[in-house]
């Protein structure tokens, strides 16, 4: 890779050579229309007059596009490439929230290079993700392409997306640059609506919302997106504290900004700027290095530095900062390339990281007496639902390049590991998730009393979550729940699975059958890694990563909550079928919870059953006191009861009891994926440093106080094997 100087020289160099429009031309991103090579898109390119494209780009126009750049333009100045390559490029993984149910990094690292190496064959150098927005609120459709409610986990699955995705050298043939979005706080819309406001005060922006950006840029991120909403009043589009006083200055973010798709120019609908010149200069002043999609830069810039309202020294650093990606990217060395490979099929390895990855992903919720995993004996076997042979829906949301005819469904799956085994019989029952049509009911509850056992795969299309596919209410859609009922009804017992791209209030349902898996959208490989896991190849070892509501009026609900002045626990709960007519109203207690649904949720976050069963003891702290800059040695021994080898998810949390601020009952601090053969034990060992112990005081400061904390490890949020010790100065 060249190094740091070399390219802020030549950078320097060409930044000397440029006219102010082609300074200018760096700083704008457009999409690809279709329909040809438009005339005015050629003459733009010729003027210099666009840095960058995006998405809908087909290989092949990729490639003349970036041929005119290079060859006809006076600098010849390579444009960067971007694209939705969020869970994989041909190869599809888990949607990124069931990569987040893997709790292991290093295989989403792992996802992550793939799809680069993918992308980048293909004539693509920038990817827009990870997304790192905080989701506590599983009615925005987006938390489908989150890594759930937690910074901690989120913050480690964020670096490691971009570390997997620029590999060592971003320069390298498979490597792609990354960007860390949406620049803040997008995830906390109000009401889970897409784009809407988000209200979140500093401290929990920067406790909460912004580690995981840290994170991102401590991986050494290239780019940074920022997001559609505001923040008290301020689009972070427009956002000078956010992108300038917090990304650039306290963080040293070196890399570029861009806006989101036309977020620029959308600051005039949010009524902050008059027009779309107003926009583009708050745009700029604020740190948006490059304007997606709108033209406020294109149309306004030169008029606006011709006139004083905008310093030249502004452009000349963000058009710095976007060539140090370009030269860093080594778009001016690698031949650009003018005959892109059309996406290749997946390969081998690809195909069985991908398999990986679903395995380890999919979270076992319920097993009724240990009906799963099921027996090949247990013949015939119903494979019933609308998802259980649907190749395209199991790809989740954004899959821009995945292909059916690469998907292995989730029947295929079955029937491929069973071979001639097991009689299988599949009926759809619904011919898609919303449909109400119960004409297919009569035959799936036929097939289901003929057989021995039922496996019924609904959920959500892809459509149902992702952008601006938030959904108020959060059933299985259309008529599943009947068709499940009634299925149910049959007397065969049921293995329900899920594919869906958020935490479902599947509680009435569940209750109906014997077994639930957790599947979310799978990937390309899904319908091969459920088929193993199903029947016991694997034990299933996913953990949720986003806390299941019991049902939508519970929401915002997350583990790491408030204690409040009253606590839900701190009288004993009276449920609305047990208080007598005209109770007097002390009799129902007083605490933060509801009279219909208490206050558990449906299932914590970081739970999951196995095969295995699990035991946690011989907890030992290295000391019952430690000072700043110290570690706690933390050790445990998890032992597998169980008959079979499967992996845990050993979790750590901390409570700080007492501060000049309060802090969350429980906050997870350290976790760690360990695979245990039958019976055998291992002991685990966390090294807790007190620096991520600290906290944003009232002056907006990160401190770590001195006092008294509680923490247990166990294998999800209500982990109650516990040590105490204490901070001291
Ligand atoms: C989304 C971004 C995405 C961009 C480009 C926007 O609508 O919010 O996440 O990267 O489009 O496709």
């Amino acid at each position: 890779m060249a190094e740091i100087g070399d390219i802020d020289k030549r950078v320097g160099l060409l930044l000397g050579k440029m006219t102010l429009r082609e300074k200018i031309g760096q700083m704008v991103q457009v999409s690809y229309r279709g329909g040809g090579i438009s005339d005015d898109l050629k003459h733009r390119l010729r003027e210099g007059r666009i840095g960058s494209m995006l998405n809908g780009v087909p290989p092949e126009i990729n490639a003349e596009i970036q041929r005119i750049a290079v060859e006809e333009s006076r600098l010849g100045i390579p444009l960067i490439m971007g694209r939705d390559v969020v869970h994989g490029f041909r190869t599809i993984f888990p949607i990124p929230l069931g990569q987040a149910a893997t709790w292991d990094p290093p295989l989403a690292e792992a996802c992550a290079r793939a799809a680069a190496g993918e992308a980048a064959a293909a004539g693509i150098h920038w990817t827009f993700a990870p997304m790192m927005d905080i989701a506590r609120d599983p009615r925005w459709g987006r938390i489908a392409e989150s890594f759930g409610e937690d910074p901690y986990l989120t913050s480690r699955f964020a670096e490691a997306a971009v570390r997997g995705f620029q590999g060592k050298d971003l320069a390298a043939p498979d490597a792609i640059a990354a960007c860390a979005k949406h620049f803040a706080g997008y995830g906390a819309a109000e009401g889970g609506r897409d784009y809407d406001t988000a209200n979140i005060p500093e401290r929990l922006l920067r406790d909460v919302y912004l580690p995981p950006f840290k994170a991102a840029v401590d991986a050494g991120t290239a780019t940074v997106m920022t997001a559609f909403n505001e923040i008290d009043g301020v689009p972070t589009t427009g956002n000078g504290r956010l992108l300038r006083g917090m990304l650039r200055d306290e963080w040293g973010f070196g890399g570029f900004v861009v806006s989101d798709w036309e977020s620029v120019a959308e600051m005039v609908a949010h009524g902050f700027c008059e027009d779309d010149k107003e926009a583009a200069q708050k745009a700029l002043a604020a740190g948006v290095d490059m304007e997606m999609q709108s033209s406020a830069y294109a149309d306004h810039l030169e008029s606006l530095v011709s006139e004083g309202a905008v310093p030249g020294k502004l452009i000349d650093n963000a058009v710095r900062r976007i060539l140090k990606v370009k030269f860093g990217l080594g778009l001016f060395e690698k031949p650009p390339i003018y005959a892109a490979s059309s996406s290749k099929a997946p390969s081998r390895e690809n195909l069985d990281l991908a398999k990986q990855a679903a395995l380890k992903s999919v979270v076992l919720l319920k097993n009724k007496n240990k009906i799963l995993p099921l027996s090949k004996e247990r013949s015939p076997i119903a494979v019933i639902g609308p998802l259980a042979d649907d190749a395209y829906e199991i790809l989740g949301t954004w899959n821009r390049d995945g292909r059916i005819e690469d998907t292995v469904t989730p029947l295929a799956g079955i029937r491929k590991l069973l071979g001639d085994s097991a009689e299988i019989h599949y009926a759809a029952g619904l011919e898609y998730s919303r449909s109400r049509d119960t004409g297919q009911f009569a035959r799936a509850v036929e097939l289901a009393r003929q057989s021995k056992a039922v496996i019924f795969f609904g959920g959500e299309e892809a459509i149902l979550s992702g952008e601006a596919h938030s959904r108020a209410c959060l059933k299985l859609p259309g008529a599943q729940s009947e068709l499940i009922e009634e299925i149910a009804g049959a007397g065969t017992p049921v293995v329900l699975v899920i594919l869906a791209g958020r935490p479902l209030t599947i509680g009435d349902v569940s209750e109906k059958v014997d077994a639930v898996l957790y599947a979310w959208h799978p990937g390309t490989m899904g319908g091969s890694a459920l088929a193993d896991l199903i029947f016991g190849i694997e034990a299933p070892s996913g953990k949720l990563p986003v806390t299941f509501p019991q049902t939508e009026g519970q929401i915002p609900v997350y583990y790491a909550h408030k204690n409040t002045g009253r606590p839900p626990d701190r009288t004993p709960l009276t449920m609305l079928e047990d208080i007598p007519r005209r109770a007097a109203q002390s009799s129902l207690g007083d605490a933060a919870r509801y009279l219909d649904i208490g206050y558990l949720p449906l299932y914590p976050f970081g739970y999951g059953l196995s095969y295995a069963e699990f035991a946690y003891g011989g907890l030992q702290i290295s000391s019952d006191k430690i000072r700043r800059g110290e570690n706690l040695r933390v050790s445990v021994q998890v032992t597998n009861i169980g008959n079979v080898d499967a992996e845990e998810v050993a979790q750590l949390y901390v409570r700080d009891l007492s501060a000049s601020v309060t802090r969350p009952v429980k906050e997870l601090k350290g976790f760690q994926r360990v695979r245990l053969k039958a019976k055998q034990t291992k002991t685990i060992v966390f090294d807790l440093s007190a620096e991520i112990l600290g906290f944003h005081d009232g002056e907006m400061r990160y401190v770590v106080e001195p006092g008294e904390f509680h923490l247990w490890v166990g294998g999800d949020s209500r982990a109650d094997l516990r040590a105490e010790f204490q901070i001291v100065e």
